[in-house]
């Protein structure tokens, strides 16, 4: 059975539980740090080179700051995660607002801020020109649809897929703004999800350089902004490969020479918006076994359950799982891992071997570190699990506290029944 690394002892995670009681997610600072500064070294030829951290994917103000700290934005896609970004001491061009089907409020907060307004669609210029104005600097997000297949359960096939305007609309949408008073722009794109090939990124950055080049030729359009959205994967799986950052760096710097410099096209500023390969494999969501129970199959109860991770009832996605102290017994048993939720997909792990568990026993859930905590819901009445950060030394970090039965029926007025 291939293993998993911790970035702590089977003795120091049971004391962390023992302090801060289960379930939590807990973060590695300076895993997260490390990742970073790799990711933004091997783009580090292009001199304004940006990741903007996609908020949705751990929206907790104590994680932004270390990446800010980093060099790192904010992709921000709703008016929650503006706020936290402005919180967070992250404003104007640092945060790019790439949302869809979107209401006003969120675009006058975005103007306010200075943000970078990524459009979704043709019929948001107007939009915007009757809310906000035409901002000087206007992005569009694009959609090849059919020119590009790829996508996933995540995102969809681009031809299914809501987002981004079609490559028709793209030239009249520059047009436009132009004519409305844009004098800056940008083009983004996002199609894939959680990939592992690199190859994938490289031929989306040949994809958008080939459509600078055209914006520039029909329009006159200088595009200074090429975002490739978010989208890189992680190794859930122990055998899985995680991109290799310097290969995918290298290879697109390649073809921006080929593209883009030697055509003495406009220098572009290249901007990404990952979340997940940013902090996915450096969050835990710890818990605890509560209960083991033998029927027809045999299920091991945890006392975390689908609102503190979705993705495996959602997606039905792997997570790796490690048990601290009996990492080196046989797994020889094979167990469905859920959680309380009256839904039968809430489960982390369907037929897993494991070593043989019993109730007490801390489980650790790998790679929850993005799209993990901030999927939560209440369903069931069910609280959202605190947040730690194991800190670079060494020590913990409360970031986020749990839910209480309070903060659930705060939304309730029980004096008018
Ligand atoms: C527009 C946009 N950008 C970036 C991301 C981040 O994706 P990932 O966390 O897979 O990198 C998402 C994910 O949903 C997204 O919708």
């Amino acid at each position: 059975m291939k293993k998993k690394e911790l970035p702590f002892s089977n003795e120091r995670i049971k004391e962390i539980a023992e302090i801060y009681g289960t379930p939590f997610h807990l973060y590695d600072e300076k895993a997260i740090r490390e990742n970073a500064r790799r990711f933004l070294k091997a783009f580090s030829w292009n001199p304004g080179f940006k990741e903007y951290y996609a908020v949705k994917a751990a929206p907790n103000p104590y994680l932004l700051k270390i990446l800010a700290e980093e060099g790192i934005g904010a992709d921000c896609s709703s008016l929650s995660e503006l706020i936290l970004a402005e919180k967070t001491g992250i404003t104007g061009e640092n945060i790019v607002f790439t949302s869809n089907d979107t209401p006003a409020n969120e675009f006058v907060k975005a103007k306010e801020l200075g943000a970078l307004i990524n459009l979704d669609d043709i019929s948001h210029i107007d939009f915007i020109h009757q809310h906000i104005g035409m901002p000087e600097m206007i992005c569009f997000r694009y959609n090849p649809g059919p020119l590009r297949s790829g996508g996933n359960a995540i995102i969809g096939n681009p031809e299914e897929a809501k987002y981004g305007v079609t490559r028709e609309q793209l030239f009249e949408c520059y047009a436009k703004a132009r004519s409305l008073g844009a004098k800056r722009f940008g083009i983004h794109t996002m199609i894939i999800s959680n990939e592992l090939n690199p190859d994938f990124f490289i031929e989306t950055a040949r994809m958008m350089f080939q459509l600078v080049a055209e914006i520039k030729e029909k329009l006159d359009i200088n595009i200074e902004f090429v975002d490739l959205g978010g989208g890189i994967g992680i190794p859930y799986r122990p055998e899985d490969t995680a991109v290799d950052l310097e290969y995918l760096g290298r290879e697109i710097h390649k073809v921006y020479d080929d593209m883009i410099a030697a055509k003495h096209l406009h220098p572009l500023k290249l901007a990404v918006e990952c979340g997940r390969m940013i902090t996915g494999p450096y969050g835990y969501l710890v818990a605890k076994v509560l209960h083991k129970k033998e029927i027809y199959k045999n299920y091991i109860g945890l006392d975390a359950c689908m609102a503190d991770l979705m993705r495996p009832a959602l997606y039905g996605s792997y997570h790796h799982l490690t048990v601290p102290g009996k990492q080196d017994l046989p797994y020889d048993q094979t167990y469905d891992v859920t959680g309380s939720l009256c839904e039968n997909n809430d489960k982390f792990a369907v037929d897993r071997s494991l070593p043989p568990l019993d109730p007490g026993d801390l489980i650790i859930i790998h790679d929850a570190g993005a799209h993990g905590h901030a999927m939560g819901f209440n369903y069931n009445g069910k609280l959202r699990s605190q947040e730690l950060l194991l800190k670079e030394d060494g020590s913990i970090q409360l970031i986020r506290r749990a839910e209480t039965i309070d903060d659930y029926f705060a939304t309730l007025d029980f004096s008018k029944l």
